[in-house]
Parts: structure tokens; sequence; C-alpha cells
């Protein structure tokens, strides 16, 4: 069996005293989970980048690793405003999240740009997790796998074998931040067609890749959902902004 991997992404909250309070709970309710090396599940926080740095300082001695939300599909140059992986990797960060469903939506990215960032991250020896996942029109149109397949497509033409090295966020749209989750078995189904399009690809890669769900996950609903033999954790939106229901969702299956 694949461990868990749970990570958060705040998204755009937090300010400084209020990531200082929130990590300094979520370590404290976390206790030796955050601290044992031979805890089953691994752990991570992607934050807004001005904030790098004092998580980077705030978790350096627990297992909760660091990720950022975005990366530039460039290594360096003349894009303002972008940040590339090199400079997330001195901040020590060991995921970013690219193709999240809110940039394809309001900075319009599209299947390419997405696969080149996640190639940038990969170069830079970061982990990308890559979002996929379906509006609720195309959910509601029976697109859902043809939607996920698309998107994963495009990554895996442009990353060939390097594909082990990534993670995968299943996160239905029509699911973040609304309170609605697909059914256990729901989201078991888009998971284990993606992990069946990995196998067509690289056998081994599709028995090692990560396949978050992502998407209104809360502990109530977790345990189901985690239970499934395809979904290999969580990414965590707005439960991440609170240290209880961050530790909880940790605690699963430990
Ligand atoms: P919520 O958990 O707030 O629904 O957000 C999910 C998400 O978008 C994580 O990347």
């Amino acid at each position: 069996m694949r461990p868990l991997t749970i990570i958060g992404n705040w998204k755009m909250n937090g300010s400084l005293s209020s990531n200082q309070a929130l990590l300094a709970e979520m370590l404290s309710l976390g206790g030796s989970l955050f601290k044992r090396s031979d805890a089953k599940t691994q752990f991570g926080l992607c934050v807004p980048y001005p904030y790098l740095s004092q998580a980077q300082g705030l978790l350096k001695d627990s297992r909760i690793a660091l990720g950022a939300q975005d990366v530039s599909d460039h290594p360096y140059g003349a894009y303002t405003g972008d940040v590339s992986a090199q400079m997330l990797g001195e901040f020590g960060c060991r995921y970013v999240i690219v193709g999240h469903s809110e940039r394809r939506q309001y900075h319009h990215e599209g299947d390419g740009v997405v696969a080149r960032k996640a190639r940038a991250a990969l170069q830079a020896g970061l982990v990308p997790i890559i979002c996929v996942g379906e509006t609720e029109e195309e959910h509601d149109d029976g697109k859902t796998l043809a939607v996920v397949r698309r998107q994963l497509q495009a990554v895996l033409d442009l990353l060939q074998g390097q594909i082990a090295g990534c993670l995968i966020a299943y996160e239905p749209v029509w699911a973040i931040g609304t309170g609605k989750v697909p059914t256990p078995t729901e989201a078991q189904d888009v998971h284990r067609e993606l992990r069946l399009q990995l196998a067509k690809f690289d056998d081994e890669a599709a028995s090692k890749v990560a396949i978050l769900y992502g998407g209104s996950l809360k502990p109530d609903n977790a345990r189901e959902l985690l239970a499934m033999p395809d979904i290999d954790g969580g990414l965590v939106g707005g439960a991440s902004l609170s240290a209880e229901e961050f530790v909880a969702l940790c605690q699963e299956n430990q």
C-alpha cells in the first residue's frame, strides 16, 4: 500500500501573526506525529510566497514539508511577478502545486503551460503536485473522465518517464470550497482511471505516483475517501487553515 500524503494549500490566506499562531498550534496538537521519522504519512503545507521564509523557519524541526502554490515555467529572466522553481528550492520547498483550478480559471492556464511548470519544478528538484479536475458543467455533462484524461495526457506527453517524480491531485472544481464532495466510489472511479492512464504509459510509475483527492476534504468525510484503493491522500484547502482540522486529517490512518 502506498503511504498517505496530506498536503495543505493555504491559498491566499494568512498574515505573519496568524501564521505564527496557526503553525505553533499545529505543531503542538500534532506532537510526536510531526516529529517521528517512522510515521507513515507524508505531510506538507503550501503557503503564499511571502511567507515561505517564515514557514521554513517555523517548520524546520518538523516533518511537515514546505511547498508553494505556483511556479514559473521559465528558469529565470524578464517575467515580472513570476517566481522560478530554483528560487522556491532556495527557501526549502519540496512541493509546488501546478495547474490548480484557480490558476486555470483566473489566470487562463492551459494544459500546455501546466505541463511546462511541472517540468520546471522537476528540473529544480521539486515535487510538482499536478492538479486535474472537471468543472460542475463538465461533471453534469458526463465529461469528467474525458477532461481529467486530457489534462493528465498533456503532462505525460511532456514529462514522459519523469512522471514518477510527481504527485497528482484530482480536485473536482465543483467540490472546491463548496462543501460538496463526490461519493467515495465516484472519486475512486476517477482515481482508478488516472492510475490506468499512468499504467498505460509507465507501469512502475503508476504503482508509485500518489494520487491525492482535493475538494472540501474534512475530518468528517476523510476516512471513507482515504480508504479507497486509489486515493493516496489529500490536498486540503479550508481545513488546512484550522490546526485542529488539519491535524485530524494528518492523523488518519496512523
Ligand atoms: P477546499 O478544501 O477548501 O475545498 O479546497 C481544496 C483545494 O482547492 C485544495 O487545493
